[in-house]
């Protein structure tokens, strides 16, 4: 299966989702958000397909972010919308499917892209790998989830540090603090990934289906609705402005 802007390979009971615009580092555009949507609800339905493993194409990026190119001139209402159909069609989505997603985290995962790979069940990285949410770079907040997924993985505290600081963190630092499950050669990535899905594929779909949603309900939903608000009300903001417009101009933001 290919389209514009993803491909999908299978192999017996395992799908590789390929995120696949190398030239903006794999960043998530509306268009690409969709596609996902309709691949990884095609592979649920599919009872072939016991795991379904998500990875960027290229040798750089997992996924850079959102796009930023696409929202620098949205408003408060526009951003508003942009997280919650985001987090509606592929973040909250992709928790919450019956097949488990594995990431295979093959560069920066920034933003959006640690957002998409913090909505997998698994995350692998390779050494090479780069995480952090740099949002405030921007005069924005994370607003697929992060704030609250990060969190949850990590704990409050290393959560604030990265959001806040903005800063990137190694894979090896990922694993430390439980960010990322297992880290790997580059080379060992998409074999390592391939290895732990077919073990997960001999067992029960129907148990691990309940067992995705066993631990899903034990974490407070509210959050991320007062993450849509927050993140809404950035884009009214001269610092928005300011820093996507640093972002494309490619320069540092002079905030307020
Ligand atoms: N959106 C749009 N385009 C992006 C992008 C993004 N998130 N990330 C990278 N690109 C584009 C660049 O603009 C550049 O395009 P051009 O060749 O047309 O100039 C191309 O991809 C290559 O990127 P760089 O030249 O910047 O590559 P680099 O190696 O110098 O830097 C990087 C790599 C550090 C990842 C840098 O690209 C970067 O900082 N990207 C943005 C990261 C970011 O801020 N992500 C958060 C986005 S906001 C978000 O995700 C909101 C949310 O939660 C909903």
């Amino acid at each position: 299966m290919k389209t514009e802007n993803i491909y999908v390979e299978i192999q017996e009971a395992i799908a590789t989702v390929f995120i696949n615009r190398p030239k903006s580092l794999n960043a998530l555009n509306a268009a690409t958000i969709n596609e996902l949507h309709t691949a990884f609800q095609e592979l649920d339905s599919n009872r072939e397909v016991r795991v379904i493993l998500l990875t960027g194409s290229g040798d750089k990026a997992f996924v850079a972010g959102a796009d930023i190119k696409e929202f620098s001139s949205f408003d408060s209402e526009k951003g508003k919308e942009l997280a919650a159909l985001g987090q509606e069609k592929l973040f909250d989505f992709v928790e919450n499917l019956s097949t488990p997603v594995i990431a295979l985290v093959n560069g920066f995962a920034l933003g959006g892209g640690l957002e998409l790979a913090m909505s997998a069940h698994i995350r692998i990285a390779s050494e090479s790998a780069k995480m952090g949410l740099p949002e405030v770079t921007l005069g924005l907040i994370p607003g697929y989830g992060g704030t609250q997924r990060l969190a949850q993985l990590v704990g409050k505290g290393r959560a604030l540090e990265m959001i806040l600081s903005a800063q990137m963190i190694s894979a090896e630092r990922a694993f430390e603090i439980g960010l990322v499950n297992h880290v790997v050669s580059s080379e060992e990535l998409v074999n390592f990934g391939s290895k732990l899905a077919s073990k997960i594929a001999r067992n029960s779909s129907t148990a691990i289906s309940n067992a995705i949603q066993a631990v899903n309900a034990g974490f407070n939903k509210d959050g991320f609705q007062a993450e849509i608000h927050a993140f809404g009300s950035c884009f009214d903001t001269p610092d928005f402005k300011e820093g996507t417009q640093a972002f494309m101009e490619k320069r540092k933001p002079k905030f307020t």
